[in-house]
């Protein structure tokens, strides 16, 4: 995967924004921008690229609320997964969007691609990115932990099916790269992740229900 992963911790809940640089060509991707368009702008004019796709891992407002000030100096398209339309519907760039469903590959040209998978659970239209042995995985994971599911959309069933037999099956060296830092370290490897992250360490429905949903104090 000739592409180049930058992270960027930005605003005042936590976020993680990445960008995604193919090696060659002049294709520039931002996952979730958010908070900071003017760095994000900033820095796609150091790197001496446009941004051509911006890619959503889900709709909510911390993930997504630097998109307008983006679209206004590139003409980028938006990525987001088919399940977030409702959400989307009303943005004022609702027509830049591509929906995509489970497996699409975003070609970044220069042997740089993004395949998506659906991981419903904390929205409906979640999804993960993969890139080479990179996963970001938005709010689905976090590094010890996972994304709430008694939000608007939520469905602690889906986020189980999502963490089990979506992202579990990856290969254990995929990097996870999520949309918040909430953990002792920014990334951890999947594998990592099946030993110290509880959420993953469920082998029935019921028992990761109960878990996520127990009440918060
Ligand atoms: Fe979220």
């Amino acid at each position: 995967m000739h592409m180049t992963i930058e992270r960027y911790a930005l605003g005042p809940m936590a976020n993680f924004i990445y960008l995604l640089v193919p090696s060659l060509g002049d294709r520039l991707a931002v996952v979730d921008p958010a908070w900071d368009p003017a760095f994000l702008l900033a820095r796609a004019a150091e790197l001496g690229r446009p941004i051509t796709d911006i890619l959503l891992t889900h709709h909510h407002a911390d993930h997504s609320n630097g998109v307008e000030a983006l679209l206004a100096a590139h003409p980028a398209r938006v990525h987001a997964q088919r399940n977030e339309l409702p959400q989307l519907r009303g943005r004022a760039w609702a027509q830049d969007l591509v929906l995509h469903d489970h497996g699409d590959v975003i070609d970044l040209g220069a042997d740089a691609t993004v395949q998506l998978l659906h991981t419903p659970g904390h929205t409906p239209g979640s999804q993960c990115l993969l890139c080479g042995d990179v996963l970001l995985t938005g709010d689905t994971l976090f590094i010890d932990g996972c994304g709430r599911c008694d939000l608007p959309g939520g469905d602690a069933e889906a986020m189980y099916r999502s963490l089990h037999d979506i992202l579990g099956k990856l290969d254990g060296h995929v990097r996870v790269l999520p949309g918040h830092d909430y953990g002792p370290q920014p990334e951890a490897t999947l594998d990592d992740q099946k030993k110290t992250n509880p959420y993953m360490g469920f082998q029935t429905n019921r028992d990761f229900f109960d878990y996520r949903m127990r009440p918060r104090g």
